[in-house]
């Protein structure tokens, strides 16, 4: 039996499985982190002819996928591409500069003094090592690891939870040890998602996810948010690059759903670990040969098992209507 992925048009929900998000391997806490999306990009790259090769994250915040496909042995180079200054400076330092940063890292412990010091750093300091790890520091210790989200617990440490709550230094240690251990298969640059999304998409053996800011809530959780025209034009990008293994997920909008009208994908659930548990739906889109090769794998689970759900669970979902 034939399986056809839906056309983001129809606003089908597709069920895409969530890994959990206990085995999360950045060392950053990330609003809107898709760690849970691994096994799913997992799958995707496999059945796509591309295990061993490269993944590359144009927006990739706290990077947790790549990370996981790295360690799992899954992608053998993965690239990590961030505008955000400060993002970019914990991850060139930590990845390319390991010895300073763990230097520093071992220097200071979880406390409201030291809080105060990484802030004074990060507002005042042009070290980009020195900034590198501050934007660790803070994003471990201040509230859902948003930047002026505010110290955990508050000033005065009257809250439930302290500043240390998020900054169990051993496991967060052998995070940062396995980055220095692998310095020569990550790549860290910040440039413009668009034109790394551009640069990778043509090359051979690579997967690209593409996680860009949301539409809605893009000012308020990062420092960087697009305009509309340049959500335009990365769908203008993608749009030329269907035959290029991608994925692309975002937050379900008017602009969205217009932009990626004619592109196979769909609606799915996720659980964010920054907003008090809240779940949103999310839009996923594909690219073509991502589409095709998502087929392949569920038509060869129906073949199978004789049955309607397999772990991917989106046979149900790509052959039944159900409006958003
Ligand atoms: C939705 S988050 C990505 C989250 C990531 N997928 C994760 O799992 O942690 C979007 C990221 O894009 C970055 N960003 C914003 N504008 C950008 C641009 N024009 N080019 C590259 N990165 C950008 C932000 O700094 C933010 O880290």
């Amino acid at each position: 039996m034939s399986i056809r992925i839906p056309d983001v048009a129809s606003a089908q929900h597709v069920d895409i499985p969530l890994s959990s998000n206990h085995d999360v391997a950045s060392p950053l806490r990330y609003p809107g982190g898709k760690s849970v999306l691994s096994g799913f990009v997992q799958t995707l790259m496999s059945a796509s002819g591309l295990k061993g090769g490269t993944y590359v994250e144009p927006y990739a915040g706290g990077a947790g996928i790549a990370l996981r496909l790295l360690r799992d042995g899954i992608a053998s180079r993965i690239v990590i591409n961030d505008l955000d200054p400060d993002v970019y400076a914990f991850w060139d330092s930590a990845v390319n500069h390991p010895d300073g940063f763990l230097r520093r890292f071992d220097a200071v412990e979880p406390t409201i003094d030291e809080w105060k010091r990484q802030r004074r750093i990060i507002r005042e300091s042009d070290d980009p090592l020195d900034r590198g790890f501050a934007f660790f520091f803070l994003n471990r210790t201040n509230r859902s690891g948003v930047a002026d989200g505010g110290v955990i617990g508050g000033l005065r440490q009257e809250g439930r939870y302290k500043v240390w709550a998020r900054y169990n230094k051993s496991k967060l240690r052998d995070k940062l040890v396995f980055l220095a251990n692998h310095g020569q298969d990550i790549d860290v640059l910040n440039m413009d998602g668009m034109e790394a999304a551009s640069e990778y998409l043509s090359r051979k053996k690579t997967f690209v996810y593409i996680d860009p800011p949301y539409v809605d809530k893009g000012s308020s959780l990062y420092l960087n948010a697009l305009t509309e025209q340049q959500h335009r034009d990365l769908a203008g990008t993608l749009e030329r690059n269907r035959a290029a293994a991608w994925m692309l997920t975002y937050d379900d909008t008017r602009l969205t759903r217009e932009l990626y009208t004619g592109f196979p994908g769909g609606l799915f659930p996720l659980r964010y670990s920054a907003a008090s548990h809240r779940q949103a739906t999310e839009l996923a889109v594909f690219s073509d040969t991502t589409s095709q090769a998502l087929q392949k794998v569920m038509e060869r689970r129906e073949t199978d098992n004789g049955t309607e759900t397999g772990p991917l669970g989106m046979e149900r979902a790509a052959n039944r209507a159900n409006p958003a």
